[in-house]
């Protein structure tokens, strides 16, 4: 049979010339199956008969057209394609490195605090950056005289809100809201119109902190305080405290942390060996009473950390304009090493 032996060489063949030459020797101008025409006398045949011929011939065509097809596919398309995938895929090459973002350096402080201030019972909450004049100040016995609301301290809007000088703004809006006892974080970004420089932004973070509760003490507020700070820092560290004035608490004071760098003995970080670094003190009772709390009943204490000068003294940042200056080199270092 024709088909068998045009199979059995179609199956041998290995190069698309050896399928080229089955080709011509089948259905060339002189190939086997156009022979087959030539070779048969017409004349001696019944109209049937050359029709039966005629059809068996056309078959046999299609068949051999379409086996040799297949066969010269198998290496123009999937042949090339297999040459392609290699020139295309060299294993060798060293992969390229895809640059991945970063938290920035205040959101990556910001959310361990959140953390660990989660950790010793307190509720983390949003707060509005631009504010009341009763939220950033009066409620919270911050009198019309006060430096604070001098014009060259705070940005203030058309329409007599204030862009918050601090996160203080949300202790009477916290305890008018949620009422004693209170424990809450409110961690953000703030305001002041100041001349910029290594150690000045007009734009910063703060993170504040609440608690109110029967007996809260200067003990509850420096055992927080240091929880907070050797969580941070990974050690154990030293605290002072010194008086400082601010119309929401009273006794006010300055908390220092004993300078990581140097140990204590002073450097040109710290100065003198001690780093100021948040503001606080127990709440003040006119506080309580704008929050609608009994302060014969309760009492509490308050923070003001700075976020940004946290980030500074964690990461060794010397400069605070870095955190705002959108120079990707500075942001980069925080990537995470892939
Ligand atoms: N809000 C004060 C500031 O920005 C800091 C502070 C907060 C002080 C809470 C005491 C208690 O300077």
């Amino acid at each position: 049979m024709i088909q068998d032996e045009l199979l059995t060489e179609l199956a041998q063949v290995k190069t698309p010339d050896e399928a080229e030459q089955v080709r011509i020797k089948y259905l060339g101008r002189k190939g086997i199956i156009t022979n087959l025409a030539k070779e048969t006398d017409f004349s001696q045949l019944s109209p049937e008969e050359k029709k039966n011929f005629g059809r068996e011939l056309n078959q046999l065509k299609n068949f051999a057209t379409e086996k040799i097809q297949e066969t010269v596919n198998r290496f123009s398309v999937h042949g090339s394609e297999k040459t392609q995938i290699h020139r295309l895929l060299d294993l060798t090459v060293p992969g390229s490195s895809c640059s991945l973002g970063a938290l920035h350096p205040i959101s990556m402080v910001q959310m361990e605090l959140e953390e660990i201030f989660e950790g010793m019972g307190f509720t983390v909450l949003d707060s509005p950056e631009a504010e009341t004049e009763f939220n950033n100040f009066e409620s919270i016995n911050i009198p019309s005289d006060h430096p604070a609301r001098d014009m060259q301290d705070t940005f203030w809007l058309q329409n007599e809100m204030v862009l918050r000088t601090h996160t203080s703004s949300n202790q009477v809006r916290a305890l008018k809201r949620f009422g004693a006892p209170f424990r809450g974080i409110f961690p953000g970004r703030c305001f002041r119109y100041e001349s910029i420089d290594p150690s000045h932004e007009n734009t910063f973070y703060q993170c504040e902190g609440l608690m109110v509760d029967r007996h809260i003490s200067v003990a509850h507020l420096i055992g927080v305080m240091k929880t907070l700070l050797s969580e941070v820092f990974r050690r154990d560290v030293k605290v002072r405290l010194r008086p400082g004035f601010f119309p929401f608490v009273e006794p006010g004071f300055e908390l220092d942390l004993n300078c990581l760098f140097c140990g204590g003995s002073g450097c040109s970080t710290c100065g003198d060996g001690w780093i100021e670094l948040i503001p606080c003190g127990l709440t003040h009772p006119k506080v309580l009473e704008f929050g609608g709390i009994d302060p014969n009943e309760f009492s509490g204490f308050a923070f003001g950390l700075g976020l940004t000068r946290l980030a500074m003294m964690k990461y060794g940042i010397r400069d605070i304009r870095y955190f705002n200056s959108g120079d990707v080199r500075f942001y980069e270092q925080f990537a995470p090493i892939i």
